[in-house]
Order: C-alpha cells, then sequence, then structure tokens
C-alpha cells in the first residue's frame, strides 16, 4: 500500500504540531506496511512576504495528483489582512470543492470536559459544517469605503445542490456509522429566504432515511443545546458560518483546540486536513503547543484515505496517552509538544 501526502506545515505552532502529526504518521505507516510518500511545501506568510506567491494554481493542481493534503495553520501577526491564509485554507476548500468539512467533538478523558454533571462519555458527536458556500464565498464589496455613507454587502450563498450534498453526507455518515440522529440547525425563523431552503431540503432528504431520527434546532438554541444537553447529540448538520463557530464551541467540550481534529473532505477526490485551530504565534517554536489535534487530523486522513487500521491505532494512542497524562499543560500533562508527539508514537509502535 502506498499513499502520497502533501505537507503544509504553514505558519506558527502549524510547523510545531505538523512535525509531530508526520512523527506519529510514519510510525503507524510502518507498523501497518504502509509506504509513505511525503512531500513537504513552504505556502504561508514567510514565502507570501517574501514572494508575494500565496497559493499559486499549479501548486493546487499539483495537490491533487496526492491522496490527501495536510495542513498545519496559517496566520502571522505580519499579515494583519491574512490574505495569505484566506487564499491557502479558503482556497483549497473553495477551489478543490471540498464541501463537508467534518468536526468530531468526543472528549477523551473526564479532566478534559468543562461540564458540571457530566462526563467524557457524554460528549460525543460529529458537526458536518457545508464548507463551500454560504458567507465564505466572498460575494460581495464595499461602496463609499471610508465614508459616512459606507456600504458593506456580504452575501449568503445557499444552493440547492450545496445544501443538499451536505445534508445527505450527515445521514451517510449516520447510516454508516449507526448514529441514530441528525440535528439541522439554520436561522429560518429570520433568514427567511437563505435558511428556508436548508428546512426544505432537510425534510426531503430525511424521508431517504427512515432508519434516522432528526431534530432541528435553530443555531441560537442549539448553542445553548450545546452546554445545556451536549448527550443529545450524534450528528450535527449546518452552514459554513454556524459550523465554524459551534466548533469552536464544541473543541472547549473536548479539552479545548488542542484536541479538535478536522477534515476538508470532498468523498473520492484529494481532500484536505488541518485542525480546527489557529497558528498562536505566541507559542511558535516554543514546545508548548499541544500536538494531539494535529495527530488525530493525521489520523482523519489516513481514515479517509483508506487505511481505517492505522487511523484507528493512532485515536487509540492518543486517548491512552490523554489518559496516562502523556501530553501538554492545557491537557492537564506537564509534556511539551516533541515529547507528547513521541508519546504517542511509542504507544503506536507497542500497539496501543
Ligand atoms: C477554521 C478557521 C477558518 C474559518 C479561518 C482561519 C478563515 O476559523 O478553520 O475554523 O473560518 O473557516
Ligand atoms: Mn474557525
Amino acid at each position: 500500500m502506498k499513499r502520497r501526502f502533501a505537507i503544509l506545515p504553514g505558519d506558527g505552532i502549524g510547523v510545531d504540531v505538523t512535525r509531530e502529526a508526520v512523527k506519529v504518521l510514519q510510525v503507524a505507516a510502518g507498523k501497518n506496511s504502509i509506504e509513505l510518500e511525503l512531500e513537504s511545501f513552504d505556502f504561508g506568510a514567510d514565502r507570501y512576504l517574501k514572494t508575494g506567491e500565496t497559493l499559486p494554481d499549479e501548486a493546487l493542481e499539483n495537490f491533487k495528483t496526492f491522496d490527501a493534503v495536510y495542513m498545519g495553520a496559517f496566520g502571522d501577526p505580519r499579515v494583519p489582512d491574512m490574505r495569505h491564509a484566506r487564499d491557502i485554507l479558503l482556497g483549497t476548500r473553495f477551489r478543490l470543492d471540498l464541501f463537508m468539512n467534518l468536526r468530531p467533538i468526543r472528549c477523551m478523558a473526564d479532566r478534559l470536559c468543562p461540564l458540571k454533571n457530566y462526563t467524557a462519555k457524554d460528549i460525543d458527536f460529529v458537526v458536518f459544517r457545508e464548507n463551500t458556500e454560504g458567507l465564505y464565498v466572498g460575494v460581495g464589496g464595499i461602496f463609499k469605503k471610508g465614508t459616512p455613507d459606507e456600504i458593506a454587502i456580504q452575501e449568503d450563498i445557499n444552493t440547492r445542490k450545496g445544501v443538499e450534498r451536505i445534508i445527505r453526507a450527515a445521514f451517510e455518515y449516520a447510516r454508516k456509522h449507526k448514529r441514530g440522529k441528525v440535528t439541522m440547525s439554520d436561522k429560518s425563523n429570520a433568514l427567511r429566504f437563505g435558511h428556508d431552503i436548508w428546512d426544505r431540503v432537510f425534510v426531503e432528504v430525511a424521508s431517504e432515511y427512515a432508519e434516522i431520527e432528526t431534530n432541528h434546532l435553530y443555531i441560537d438554541a442549539l448553542t445553548m443545546q450545546m452546554i445545556k444537553n451536549p448527550t443529545q447529540f450524534e450528528v450535527i448538520v449546518t452552514c459554513n458560518m454556524f459550523g465554524d463557530i459551534i466548533t469552536d464551541l464544541g473543541a472547549q467540550l473536548q479539552g479545548g483546540l488542542g484536541m479538535a481534529a478536522s477534515g476538508n473532505i470532498h468523498p473520492g477526490q484529494t481532500s484536505m486536513f488541518e485542525p480546527v485551530h489557529g497558528s498562536a504565534p505566541k507559542y511558535a517554536g516554543k514546545d508548548r503547543s499541544n500536538p494531539m489535534a494535529a495527530i488525530l487530523t493525521a489520523a482523519m486522513m489516513l481514515e479517509q484515505t483508506g487505511l481505517e487500521q492505522a487511523a484507528a491505532q493512532i485515536e487509540r494512542a492518543v486517548s491512552a496517552c490523554v489518559d496516562a497524562k502523556e501530553c501538554t499543560v492545557d491537557v492537564a500533562g506537564e509534556l511539551g509538544c516533541a515529547a507528547t508527539g513521541d508519546a504517542v508514537a511509542r504507544r503506536v509502535s507497542d500497539g496501543a
């Protein structure tokens, strides 16, 4: 078995955590007789500042020749408008048509659960965030900029195709993984046009999955319920913007951004994997950042490219390390970033 992955560590702690993810990938590959070909790319703030280049068209075309693309994090205080991060991250999502942003919310240890009256086992669901439409498409403009009459318009695009395919993906996932319920969240009580379509399509698609229970919550109520009673959720599907917001909230239910993995997926095509967290420039190079999100994201990449066994080994190793407090300070361990990566790699190697 051979897999080719493009690796973009990116900026800040992206570099630190990607190093650990690659370390663990290599050990898991060795254990499972997978021949790994990793090619690194230096797209990020440094390159942008030096050359003005963010993500050239040829690079994107080249990505399509890989089994998957892995990214660390993007963002640098020297690029205040985040131009390069938008081009690289959103550019890849949009131009590779990676319409599913799959973000699991799973708490691995009781001590990481921030909610009174709940424990780790109560927090276990996945979010399907629409990833190619909504408020993120960049349709709009600014008129009379900088004047008292300024008008700023940001259009919210919801297409039949886009809404249907993400809702269907959520139901397919539920069916495959024996999850009994899909919750759809929108704001159709206020957004009469853009979100009415979510309501209608959800009911239509749900009718094809009679065995799966359905639930609809407006996004404000959903955020409240995520804190009040997270146990009720199995699969949540929502639009791009709301998915962005609730997955940061969800990260806090699983021990913080250092634990939150994410995949940007188009089944059957080259997909891209990047942890939910950003580049945290102030912690860059300090061996402090938590690599677990990056490592779990690498496991998602293996799973999505047909290497389920290796993916499951990595997940078990991370979980065992968290249990044994072989992890960073943010999740109540005492190790640095590199030592945490070593600990996970050791457990993968020992067959955790
Ligand atoms: C995320 C990030 C991005 C997003 C930013 C960096 C554009 O917050 O992946 O959740 O909003 O999608
Ligand atoms: Mn986000």
